[in-house]
């Protein structure tokens, strides 16, 4: 694990942190390996039920990183026409267990295009959000195929197409972000939601978010019976009898995981 991103598991909540204050968490080749592995490391791990994503310092992320010039977040692993799409977070690499961006500070280009595939945005006070690139003379191309996603097209369109940054208020009127916190109590509020989270039962989640996504994509017909297949094997989990057993005894249940 590099020290440009931290992996911290403290009972199932891991934290990821972008570790270059120095340079506002800028993205560049090393940081950008670090946090694929990070989230690899992540999605792998059976102990981690939930992550929460944040920013060492004052920045979330700045972006790409300037200083190293434009290929600065490192070449695609093989070549263009056997990779298709790149295997990495950012491309929406598939990870069902749930993920919070804490965002601390700026959250700019690259470090928004993390944050859009979260699926919990918590954003401090201080917290400013953009697309710089066009600005750049570059377009922020998965901004441009996942916040029209997440947001109202024409606020989508006003973040990609002018490049101006807008604030944590501004962020949770137009849908980016689910909350803003003072800053000063946004990891405690992280914290505080991955721990309602782990409360549910964690394949059932994984499930119930596989769902979500894939359905997107599908018909209704295969939407339901890929949907219906996943219930089944879920039902088949060791958490799913404790599920039952706990609510026949009356008391809380105790996942496993399995
Ligand atoms: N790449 C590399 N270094 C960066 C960076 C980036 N994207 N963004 C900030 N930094 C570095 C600065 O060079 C500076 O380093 P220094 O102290 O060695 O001079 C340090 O981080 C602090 O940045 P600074 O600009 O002094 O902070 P600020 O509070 O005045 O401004 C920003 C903050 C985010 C508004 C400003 O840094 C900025 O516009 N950064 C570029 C954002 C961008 O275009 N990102 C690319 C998206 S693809």
């Amino acid at each position: 694990m590099s020290d440009e991103v931290l992996y911290e598991l403290d009972g199932h909540v891991a934290t990821i942190t972008y570790n270059r204050p120095a340079a506002l968490n800028a993205v560049n080749g090393a940081m950008r390996r670090g946090l694929n592995d990070a989230f690899a490391r992540f999605r792998d791990d059976d102990d981690a039920w939930v992550a929460i994503v944040t920013g060492a310092g004052r920045a979330f992320s700045a972006g790409g990183d300037l200083r190293d010039g434009a290929g600065s977040i490192g070449e695609f692993p093989g070549t263009f026409w056997e990779k298709p799409t790149i295997n990495s977070f950012e491309s929406g690499w598939e990870i069902f267990k749930p993920v919070i961006a804490a965002v601390n500070g700026y959250c700019l280009g690259y470090g928004l295009t993390l944050v859009t595939w979260c699926d919990f945005v918590i954003a401090s006070d201080h917290a400013e959000f953009g697309y710089p690139e066009g600005l750049l003379g570059t377009p922020a191309i998965v901004g441009a195929i996942r916040l029209p996603q997440r947001v109202n097209w024409q606020y989508a369109m006003e973040l990609l197409l002018t490049g101006e940054r807008i604030d944590a208020t501004r962020a949770k009127e137009i849908g980016l972000a689910g909350w803003v916190v003072p800053h000063d109590s946004l990891m405690d509020e992280a914290r505080a939601l991955a721990a309602r989270i782990v409360k549910a039962a964690p394949l059932a989640g994984r499930a119930a978010k596989e769902v979500a996504m894939r359905s997107q994509h599908l018909s209704s017909v295969e939407a339901i019976r890929f949907g219906e297949t996943m219930r089944k094997v879920v039902g088949t989990t060791e958490d799913a009898a404790e599920g039952a057993r706990a609510a026949r005894e009356g008391r809380p249940p105790e996942w496993k995981g399995r």
